[in-house]
């Protein structure tokens, strides 16, 4: 069939996939233990409910402007002067659908074909296929060192001619990794002497643990004028627990963000009025949620860092926050996806494989379920991986037999 360049070099996303599996074998009554999730558990905050009930009862549900309905502008501005300490105007805000549009439309913008733009490994899965779309080419910026906390001597290492942007994520998917204040420093330094791109893909800034607060990028800029090109992502789908809500927002420059509005606005038309509403009561309501999902998160992640220690062959380094961690299983497979597929097989454990974010011998596995299903997704894998595991596993009245060794 006579598919663009385009199509065919995009693969489908695999965390999408992994939930599409799970509910399929969920459907048949098979006991699936989903350690592959990328969103909270808990209840959407009821302001937003109230917010998006309230607009949907006036039976009136129209087009809005394609860069996000005044309300929606108006909180994020305040979001950022609250937690980033910065004043911007509505010209320097754009309402998206999801972080992920914010993204995308913000590299549709300042990429051209054959342009680069780096991001350290490991990577959220979306950003090599995002690049793909820009006709672009997506560069991973491994650590030196080996760890998960790129320096920036390993960046600048891999800029060149055809660089044009970086981008940042931290707390990491999947690594949980918050950078040091250090690297944010000299990332915003670098990028500012370079001439590059700085795109900040905050959205899981406020979920840290150990008494970790968010860094904030403008502390380290010298330019925060209207030439700036530091573009920070943030959004309500992971802190509120509103993935399905998709709206996530960038703030950049007033040039940057007319140009990704305009793009925006032939592609959807910007993000559902009912949602933006939402998204509104989120940011303006009660806020105790986000804490309580933050410790909850916490919590989740010691359990799940006790119980990977009882394993001979895995290593991992304590995630700084998000709901992900990511581990070495190489000691029992090299190949990710085949040890990922295993799982599911054997045990009906759902895990990502390492491959797709970067690094080879990994899973990312997520701690944002609860702490049974945490509990029993490891014990299972641990019976599926450790020789020594007694013959048999059962799993409600379901027996398992180890027919491999
Ligand atoms: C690092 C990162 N950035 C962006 C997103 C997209 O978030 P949203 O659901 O707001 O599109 C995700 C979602 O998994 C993510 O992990």
């Amino acid at each position: 069939m006579s598919l663009s360049h385009i199509a065919k070099t995009i693969s489908a996303s695999p965390t999408l996939k992994l939930n599409e599996k799970a509910a399929i074998l969920r459907e048949k009554g098979d006991p699936v233990i989903h350690l592959g999730g990328g969103e909270p558990k808990s209840k959407v905050p009821m302001d937003a409910i109230i917010a998006i009930a309230a607009h949907l009862n006036t039976a009136e549900i129209r087009y809005a402007p394609a860069d996000g309905i005044p309300a929606l502008k108006k909180a994020i501005i305040r979001y950022t002067e609250e937690f980033y300490n910065r004043k911007v105007n509505v010209e320097n805000v754009i309402a998206s659908g999801g972080a992920k549009q914010a993204i995308m439309v913000a590299l549709q913008a300042i990429l051209n074909p054959q342009e680069e733009v780096l991001y350290p490994a490991p990577y959220w899965v979306s950003y090599p296929e995002m690049a793909k779309l820009c006709g672009a080419i997506g560069v991973p910026v491994y650590a030196e060192d080996g760890t998960f906390y790129p320096r920036i001597k390993d960046i600048e290492m891999k800029v060149g001619p055809y660089t044009r942007a970086v981008i940042i994520n931290s707390p990491n998917n999947p690594s949980g990794a918050m950078y040091s204040e250090e690297f944010y420093s000299d990332i915003v330094d670098f990028c500012e002497r370079r001439e590059l791109w700085l795109i900040m893909d905050d959205i899981y800034h406020r979920l840290l643990f150990d008494g970790k607060k968010p860094i904030n990028c403008y502390n380290y800029a010298k330019d925060l004028t209207e030439n700036s090109k530091l573009i920070v992502i943030n959004g309500v789908s992971k802190q509120y627990a509103m993935t399905g809500f998709r709206i996530g927002w960038a703030v950049g420059n007033k040039k940057v963000i007319e140009a990704m509005a305009n793009i925006q606005g032939h592609q959807t038309s910007g993000p559902s009025v009912l949602l933006q509403k939402a998204a509104v009561g989120a940011l303006n309501g009660i806020q105790s949620s986000v804490e309580s999902l933050r410790v909850t998160l916490e919590n989740n992640r010691n359990v799940m860092m006790d119980l990977l220690k009882s394993f001979d062959g895995v290593n991992v380094t304590k995630p700084d926050g998000t709901f992900y961690c990511f581990a070495d299983f190489s000691n029992y497979e090299k190949k990710s996806n085949k040890l990922s597929e295993f799982l599911i097989d054997k045990v009906l454990v759902l895990t990502v494989p390492g491959g797709e974010f970067g690094l080879e011998g990994y899973l990312r596995l997520s701690y944002c379920g609860t702490i049974k299903e945490i509990q029993e997704g490891i014990e299972r894998m641990k019976w599926a991986l450790d020789p020594n595991s007694p013959n048999e596993l059962y799993i409600g009245d379901r027996k398992l037999v180890r027919d491999w060794s």
